[in-house]
């Protein structure tokens, strides 16, 4: 790689009244600084030791980031393996009756306990069954599904027969599954009849109906039986799960896999455009997710380890999934909700299940902070050791709840900052040694090498403020877009040319900590859900009486951030803009993009503040939304300016003076 690193800056001082270990601290600042000094040789390193290779990789990184638009580059790219092995087959010697997933369905105590036999016994069932059906290697998968065991199952299935699968969260609508299922040309549907969630079912095999309608590449739709309720059915299309996959033999024989062949694609949001499918391949991935899973949650061998996201998201592949099985932990996998059947469900399960590590989104945290205290302490939760947070900034107030609450201030916390693309953790504290400060991530983890730029792409030194980016790749990094590698480059390597652009701002400290401020492009995260300004815009504009659309995100004390849409109506529309023509609007927006998009505030303007060239100003339109209007800056460029009042007045809010 061409490209220097920076210098990062170590830090030197310890927050007082931490739960930490110094000494500890001071032996995984050497190990950063050997990362950096050999990444090639420290990567290598890992992943021969906890990785079951066919062929061990002599390779580290090829290629660069200034040599990306060129083509990808690759981790391990001489080394043969297949992914699975190493979550399941070398398990079977070493721990075959330990638990891999424990399984709580939708309503307490309805648990199932999968040992690594049993869990790859079905891997290879399901396996063996998806061959018969014509999945081969590199064909693509689409499984959408909710939290059931057969999700894991069918990730594993595809990735050792080195079939690419796509997991679709549950709550996207039929039209936004057709465009991922034509956008990576999948030939196979993996769904259920229903989904259950809170007591409420979810139609999936309906909404696989409705996205497998006009032309498309699915030849197959396998079906689990979740809650057996009638569904429609494709003759010649469609196949039941269980018909297939439990007469088919136990044993079968693991695809071999080049390092930088594809494990899966996964569909996230952007400034622009519809969703891109990030491509993770399978060396670098497993390599990552198993070695952070490792040091941040320092886990050990008889852990209870409880991550409660979902499978349709970047934290349930490497975190519920890939990551846990391939150190042998045993990982819970939760199909329910945090308030189902009332706010005591997580720390009822903690006490139940012995749960030693857990690991949540700030979202929950604050939503169960504000049910009260008597939810968590009437349960016993003195298994826990290491509490996680991940998808958005957690603000200090929530992390304190999390820390002497539910922790009893005794266990670690550690806000873990990373991406869809970035495959695994990357700024996070490390259980028990790092020193923790409340909304802090901390301290970059061995191997990552994030720098602070201003916009003219000037490093930063020392405490400051600026746009985050990583200097180096990382094996767990994503290779490229599926099917538009210059996306992928004008998307992350374009802003900061010879950096990964993450999109997110930061500030660091006196310490060195790093700070996550949030995104600094028109990307929103709405309850740890990233989703992109652009969708909804494309929805709203898309009803019959809208013109124009501009959506911002805004502070929201629960869901991190609502989302606030500024609608122009068409010139002949009847609407009065009361609650019906919002209803009518959210219903547009759950129909392009799913059940968890949803425009909080709406208002009516006569028009978007516009600059000459046609760009919508959004700083202005975020500051409004913020209800903070004191400091609107510079509105002279705007091809109207006037429109800016009567949208600070529409808002209910007093115009500053000039
Ligand atoms: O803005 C950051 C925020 O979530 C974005 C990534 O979203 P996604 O790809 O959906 O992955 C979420 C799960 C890894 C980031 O660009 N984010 C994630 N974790 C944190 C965070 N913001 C602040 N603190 C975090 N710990």
């Amino acid at each position: 790689m061409t490209d220097t690193p920076t210098l990062y800056e170590v830090p030197e001082r310890v927050s007082a009244g931490s739960p930490s270990s110094v000494p500890d601290m001071n032996a995984w600042r050497r190990e950063w600084l050997r990362a950096r000094n050999n990444p090639d040789g420290f990567w290598l390193e890992q992943t021969r030791d906890r990785i079951a290779w066919r062929k061990a990789p002599t390779l580290g990184l090829e290629g660069s980031y200034s040599t990306v638009k060129d083509g990808p580059f690759s981790w391990f790219s001489d080394g043969t393996l297949n992914i699975t092995e190493s979550c399941l087959d070398r398990h079977l010697e070493e721990r075959p009756d330990k638990v891999a997933i424990l399984y709580e369905g939708d309503e307490p105590g309805a648990v199932e306990r999968i040992t690594y036999r049993e869990l790859h016994a079905r891997v290879c069932k399901a396996a063996n069954a998806l061959s018969e059906l014509g999945l081969k290697k590199g064909e693509r998968a689409i499984i959408y599904m909710g939290m059931v065991p057969e999700a894991a199952v069918a990730m594993l299935a595809c990735a050792r027969l080195g079939a690419i699968h796509s997991v679709v969260f549950g709550g996207f609508s039929s039209e936004a599954l057709r465009d991922r299922i034509r956008d990576c040309g999948a030939e196979m549907v993996i769904t259920q009849d229903e989904g259950m969630r809170a007591g409420r079912t979810i139609p999936l095999k309906e909404t696989t109906d409705a996205a497998c309608e006009g032309e498309h590449s699915v030849k197959s739709v396998v079906v689990v039986k979740r809650t057996g309720s009638d569904v429609g059915w494709t003759e010649g299309r469609d196949v039941w799960w269980h018909d297939v996959v439990e007469p088919a033999s136990a044993e079968h024989e693991a695809v071999e896999c080049a390092a930088e062949d594809p494990l899966f694609i996964l569909y996230t949001s952007g400034s622009t455009g519809k969703p891109k499918g990030v491509v993770h391949t399978c060396g670098g991935y497993i390599t990552y997710t198993s070695y952070t899973h490792q040091v941040v949650f320092d886990l050990r061998e008889d852990d209870v380890y409880a991550c409660v996201a979902d499978v349709g998201w970047i934290t349930g592949h490497s975190y519920i999934v890939y990551g846990p099985l391939a150190n042998g932990a045993t990982t819970m996998m939760f199909e329910s909700t945090p308030l189902y059947p009332d706010a005591g469900r997580y720390w009822d399960m903690v006490e139940r299940h012995g749960i030693t590590t857990f690991y949540t989104a700030p979202t929950a945290i604050r939503a169960l902070a504000a049910k009260g205290d008597d939810f968590v302490t009437k349960y016993d939760r003195s298994s826990l050791r290491v509490l996680g947070t991940v998808g958005e900034p957690i603000n200090p107030e929530a992390w304190e709840w999390y820390h002497s609450v539910v922790g009893e201030g005794r266990c670690n916390i550690v806000d873990t900052w990373w991406q869809t693309e970035t495959g695994g953790m990357m700024i996070a504290p490390i259980a028990p040694a790092t020193p923790t400060k409340p909304g802090a991530a901390s301290n970059p983890l061995p191997g990552i090498l994030p720098v602070l730029v201003d916009k003219d792409n000037r490093i930063l030194r020392g405490p400051c403020s600026g746009h985050l980016c990583v200097d180096y790749s990382w094996p767990g990094q994503a290779r490229t877009v599926w099917g538009d590698h210059a996306r992928y480059v004008a998307t992350y390597f374009s802003t900061y040319p010879g950096r990964y652009f993450t999109g997110d701002g930061c500030r660091r400290d006196e310490d060195g900590y790093y700070w996550i401020t949030g995104r600094v492009d028109d990307v929103i995260n709405v309850s740890g859900h990233r989703m992109g300004t652009a969708e909804f815009e494309a929805a709203l504009i898309s009803a019959e009486d809208v013109a124009e659309a501009a959506v911002v995100g805004y502070p929201h004390p629960i869901k991190g951030q609502g989302v606030y849409a500024y609608i122009v109506l068409q010139p002949d529309s009847e609407s009065d803009g009361g609650e019906a023509l919002e209803k009518a609007l959210n219903g547009v927006v759950r129909t392009q993009i799913g059940a968890q998009a949803r425009v909080d505030t709406f208002q009516i303007v006569p028009g978007l503040p516009k600059t000459r060239s046609g760009k919508v100003m959004r700083r202005i339109l975020r500051k409004v939304a913020e209800r903070d209007v004191s400091n609107i800056g510079d509105t002279s460029t705007l091809a109207d300016p006037s429109v800016v009042n009567a949208i600070i007045e529409g808002a209910g809010l007093t115009p500053p003076a000039l």
